[in-house]
């Protein structure tokens, strides 16, 4: 697809050496039973300040079990750097021969290094969340190339799903029980087509944005274009049809806050796979590390979340860079009804 190879270009390769990982958390309601069952949900449901925790278990890669819950969360992961991808790309025994073979196939080293990383975030991911080891989970593709936990080969997975993202600086993932989720990243790098490349693809009102952002080629339309396209690359990854939906019959709309909000304009687009209401997607876009990396998350929950995270830097339960509150991580601008509220250590 021609626009797949597009937008490659804009992958960012600055090293950094951060991992983080982020949940939005459901605020209330149905999984409440569940309370006494799982001790490290419910430590992060009182939570209602951002704060630091550690949660680290060595048999999951830094990440500590849940026990027996109900997951009330999108849990995204993040891995950022060098060092962090390596660590994770040397966990890579864990992947199943499809991941391996296609591993296998990049030509660039980094390339390599990032789907490995990426993979075996993941799965430790899941792992965290679900009753199989690492090793054990195993995943199908939907029409338009969207990967799921294959339910038969994994029965007791139950409803998770999950969503990923990756480039040779930054991997990350999204999961979720039984919604929509979709996840992107995006790091700064110096653009000159900025512009041209919103004018092509975007819908009229975010290239209008994009133009209005700054002079071409300068950091602040860079910054407003690589905001825009990470939602709505999360947006379509949610509904998982990927760049085949195209990206100009939606619009988000950032307007200044504070809060910084995210508006989503869904357009009358008969092609547009989705019925669900534009209030019901919680969308955030968070900065990593300052303004170095952008994320965006995109979920289909009515009811709101809230978004926690961990940060994991070396597989220490110290963090890898130093901090500010919050530490390497922020929340930029929000739909309605999502909160940041905790980022935790591994
Ligand atoms: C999904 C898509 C937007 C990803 O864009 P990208 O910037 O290249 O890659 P990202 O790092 O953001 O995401 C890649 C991951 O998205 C996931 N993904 C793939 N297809 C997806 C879909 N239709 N919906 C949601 N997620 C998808 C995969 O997990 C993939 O990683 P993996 O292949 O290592 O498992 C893009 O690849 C796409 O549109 N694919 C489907 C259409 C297409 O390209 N067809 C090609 C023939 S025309």
């Amino acid at each position: 697809m021609p626009t797949s190879a597009l937008l490659r270009k804009f992958r960012d390769r600055d090293p950094l050496v951060v991992v983080i990982a982020i949940i939005i958390e459901y605020p209330h309601g149905r999984d409440r039973d569940h309370d006494n069952d799982n001790d490290n949900d419910n430590d992060l449901r009182r939570s209602q300040d951002i704060r630091t925790a550690a949660l680290v278990d060595p048999d999951y890669g830094g990440l500590q079990r849940v026990r027996g819950g109900v997951m009330r969360a999108v849990e995204i992961h993040i891995a950022t750097g060098t060092q962090a991808l390596a660590r994770l790309a040397a966990g890579a025994a864990v992947l199943d021969a499809e991941e391996q073979a296609r591993a296998a196939r990049l030509r660039v080293a980094a390339d390599r290094t990032m789907y490995r990383a990426a993979h075996v975030l993941l799965r430790r991911a899941l792992s965290r969340q679900g009753p199989y080891a690492p090793a054990q989970w195993r995943f199908v593709r939907g029409a338009q190339g969207r990967p799921e936990i294959d339910t038969t080969a994994c029965p007791d997975a139950g409803s998770l799903r999950f969503n990923l993202a990756h480039t040779p600086a930054l991997v990350c993932c999204a999961l979720v029980q039984g919604r929509p989720v979709g996840i992107d990243a995006e790091c700064r790098r110096p653009m000159q087509d900025a512009r041209a490349i919103a004018e092509r693809f975007f819908a009229v009102e975010e290239a209008a944005a994009v133009a209005a952002s700054g002079s071409p080629g300068s950091a602040a339309e860079a910054a407003t274009f690589r905001a825009l396209w990470t939602l709505k690359e999360a947006y379509i990854k949610a509904l998982g049809r990927g760049l085949t939906m195209g990206l100009d019959g939606f619009a988000f709309r950032l307007v200044d806050g504070p809060p910084a909000r995210i508006e989503l304009h869904i357009g009358d687009d008969a092609a547009h796979p989705t019925a669900h209401p534009r209030a019901h997607w919680r969308c955030a876009l968070l900065r990593v590390d300052g303004e170095r990396c952008t994320l965006a998350v995109a979920l289909l929950a009515a009811e709101g979340g809230r978004l926690q995270a961990f940060l994991h830097g070396s597989g220490s339960s110290q963090p890898a860079v130093p901090q500010a509150a919050p530490p390497g991580l922020d929340l930029a601008a929000s739909t309605p009804g999502v909160e940041l509220s905790s980022i935790h250590y591994a």
